[in-house]
Parts: C-alpha cells; structure tokens; sequence
C-alpha cells in the first residue's frame, strides 16, 4: 500500500497510517475547507476534531506563517485528486489517549524575515524539524540539554538502523566551521564549498564522532 508507516518503520504504537491528501472528496480530504486544511497541517486536529498522530509533524508546522500555509493549501487543492481508500490509523492503549493532547491551537502566524537569513534559516529549520531527527534525546523524548542537532539519534526501520548526524558546524563543514558555534563570524558559504561537501557525505566517509 506504500503509505502504512508502520509496515516500514518498527516501533510505532499501532497501525499508522499517512493520508490520502489529494483533494478526492471521498478518500482524501475534498471534503474539508482550508480552514480545516490549514488545522489539521498546523494544529494536527482533523476535520472530524481528533487528534492526528503527531508522526505528522504538526509540532514543527505549528511554526508555519499563515502565507505559508495558504499557499501549502491552496497547492494542496490543485493536485489531480486520487481515489485511494485506506485502512484507518489505529493506535494503541495508552498512545491513543496520549494522542489527544498534542495538538495545540496555534492562532495567527506572521510571515518570517525573509531579508534576515539567520532569521529565516531558523525558521526554515524550525519548519523542516531537522532537530526532531539531530537533536538527542533522553527516554522521555526530550531533547538532551546542550546538545541541539548534535546528532546520535538512532532510527529503527525494518532495513536496519540508521543513526542521525551531527550537523553542529565542528563537523559539518569544516573548512567553514572551525568549532566556533558564532555563525556570524564565519566565513560566507559559496556553491564550491556545499559541493566538496557532497563528496564527503558519499559512503565510505568516515562517521561523525
Ligand atoms: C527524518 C529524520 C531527519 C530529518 C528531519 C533531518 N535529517 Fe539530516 N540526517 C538524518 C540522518 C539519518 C542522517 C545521516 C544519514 C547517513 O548517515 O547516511 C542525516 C544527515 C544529515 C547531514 C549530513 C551530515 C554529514 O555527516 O555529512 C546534514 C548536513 C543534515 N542531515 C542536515 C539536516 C538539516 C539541515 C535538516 C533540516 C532541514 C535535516 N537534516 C533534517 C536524518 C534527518
């Protein structure tokens, strides 16, 4: 079915399965209205107000401005919609009551300032949830103080284990980052640089430490 999550990634609580979100009216969500849209992307509540599995990464969208994810929806309603029924997300005792409170009311989101690049490089990461995967964390899922995107986390999937990346600058690039965490010092980053830095992620490249 490619969609069931949990066929693929071991570990989750349940069947979990990733929606038809092409705007069929009967087995996607054709039937909502963006505002309903634009809940369920940023506050993880569907149309019929339960809580989605937070796997969907509202908790980072919550961050989403409201420009952006109107123009998220307004994509959204132009992809071709796709009859494709599927099983339901049926979560297990007591995650399917744990559920329930992650979603939070997000209200207005102004747009970020796109001319201040620390600014929006953040909000970019923020919205990408790099440090959902980057960041450690303790058996509680929090992140692990002092060690933001220091990476080490480890993803089970049914084709092994995968183990995230530092992505702090010491490692990352370090013709650019010689250890210093003041990103304002650093040197400009320029096309030459990011592409030596795709040979080094190839296989056979040494771990992070
Ligand atoms: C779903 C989990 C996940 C998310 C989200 C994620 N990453 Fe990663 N990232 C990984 C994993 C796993 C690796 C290591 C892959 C490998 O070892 O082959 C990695 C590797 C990297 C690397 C290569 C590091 C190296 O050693 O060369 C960089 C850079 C990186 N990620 C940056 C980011 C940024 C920036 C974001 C957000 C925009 C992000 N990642 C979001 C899981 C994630």
């Amino acid at each position: 079915m490619g969609n069931v999550v949990s066929d693929f990634l071991t570990g989750l609580p349940g069947l979990v399965v990733a929606s038809n979100i092409t705007p069929d009216p009967e087995t996607g969500i054709g039937s909502g209205t963006d505002g309903e849209k634009i809940r369920a992307i940023r506050e993880g509540v569907d149309k019929n107000g339960n809580a989605l599995f937070p796997m969907m990464p509202y908790t980072g969208y919550r961050f989403m401005s409201d420009a952006d994810v109107e123009a998220v929806v307004a994509y959204l309603n132009t992809l071709p919609p796709v009859r494709h029924r599927l099983p339901k997300t049926s979560l297990e005792f007591p995650v399917n009551l744990l559920v329930k409170f992650a979603p939070q009311p997000t209200g207005r989101v102004p747009s970020p300032a796109i001319a201040d690049p620390l600014r929006y490089g953040k909000y970019l990461v923020t919205l990408a949830r790099c440090g959902e995967c980057h960041t450690p964390k303790d058996k509680n899922h929090r992140p692990l103080p002092g060690m933001d995107f220091a990476g080490g986390e480890v993803l089970a999937t049914k084709a092994g284990t995968v183990l995230t990346a530092n992505i702090t600058p010491r490692t990352w690039i370090p013709e650019l980052g010689t250890g210093r965490r003041n990103s304002s010092k650093r040197r400009p980053m320029n096309i030459r640089n990011t592409r030596s830095m795709g040979r080094r992620c190839w296989p056979g490249r040494k771990p992070s430490p």
